[in-house]
């Protein structure tokens, strides 16, 4: 049986628009039908002026990424039973931290960018033809989710740290950099380290939204944590990100606890720590200053036994 259902969609043509406004439309719709579904409905039927991409309906292209009621997912993968439950309504955006076009089409050549300075291609590798290339499937399974990345940007749209700062890299920018410094085929595993650091990395707040919006289920964020351990092991640690993360280490090495006075002159430096002396001097005034002595916590024992039968935790 179909159903009345509102699309709400923000709309905007450069030729005639100076600001984005939503329009609405009634849509005749299965609740099994997909929200591309719905948007094909209304190009065909109702309105031909509307602008959307599209291309597989199968969930492979990526093409049809857009915010619906709040969130980046593939249209041809959302149905809309599964939204209308929950808003009683559709409502589409185009994805975040790009530039729109026209309506829902954003201009991805950001995020292509992003993705082309990882380099996504094996390089140093052995000529092809030569002989075969084998990956054995211990190491297979470490590239495994990586590779089925399909450049939909629906983690990109709504990273908080991509929109504070452009020269974050962004979560799929990650994923592409993770399938090729885990291919043990290839060659240049150091300096794509060097490029993912450059290019920010440490920069990711952990705030899972990429993960969330996967449609792949990639888990962006874990791959991205699983580079940062890499880069530590191959020395690169003047990045603040992985100079924190070593003073956390070092801190949980020796006290079996976070010492928060110890933490920014480990993970400063002495020089580093001079700049946030008015910082130091507020927390005292308000006696909220940590404490200077600490004492190793009562289970330090346990502590120490978990750090030796894992000398790599928590890099
Ligand atoms: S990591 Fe997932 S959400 Fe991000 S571009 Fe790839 S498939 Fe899309
Ligand atoms: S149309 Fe290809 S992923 Fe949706």
């Amino acid at each position: 049986m179909s159903h009345k259902i509102p699309f709400k969609i923000r709309r905007f043509d450069p030729l005639k628009d100076k600001k984005t406004y939503f329009q609405e439309y009634i849509v005749d719709v299965e609740m099994y039908d997909t929200v591309l579904d719905g948007l094909i409905k209304i190009r065909n039927e109702t309105d031909s002026t509307l602008a959307f991409r599209m291309s597989c309906k199968s969930g492979i292209c990526g093409s049809c990424a857009m915010r619906i009621n709040g969130r980046a997912r593939l249209a041809c993968k959302t149905k809309i039973e599964d939204i209308y439950k929950n808003f009683s309504e559709i409502k589409i955006e185009p994805l975040g931290n790009l530039n729109v076009i026209k309506d829902l089409v954003v201009d991805m050549n950001t995020f292509y960018a992003e993705m082309e300075k990882t380099e996504p291609w094996l390089k140093k590798s052995n000529p092809i033809g030569k002989y075969e290339n084998k990956i054995p499937p211990k190491e297979n399974i470490k590239m495994e989710k990586s590779g089925e990345c399909v450049w939909c940007g629906a983690c990109f749209s709504d990273c908080p740290s991509r929109e504070a700062e452009n020269s974050y890299m962004g979560p799929a920018a990650g994923v592409m950099a993770h399938r090729f410094i885990f291919d043990p085929r290839d060659k240049d595993k150091e300096n794509r380290l060097k490029n993912v650091v450059d290019n920010n990395i440490w920069l990711c707040a952990h705030c899972e939204k990429a993960t969330e919006n996967c449609p792949q289920k990639i888990d962006p964020q874990d791959l991205i944590s699983q580079i940062r351990e890499e880069s530590i092991k191959y020395g690169l640690t003047k990045h603040l990100g992985a100079r924190h993360v070593l003073a956390i280490n070092k801190s949980i090495k020796t006290y079996g606890e976070i010492s928060e006075s110890r933490l920014p002159v480990w993970t400063l430096g002495p020089f580093g720590v001079i700049k946030e002396i008015k910082t130091a001097y507020r927390l005292i005034i308000k006696r909220k200053f940590p404490p200077l002595k600490l004492k190793r916590i009562h289970d330090f024992e346990d502590i120490k036994k978990l750090y030796l039968k894992n000398p790599d935790a928590g890099n």
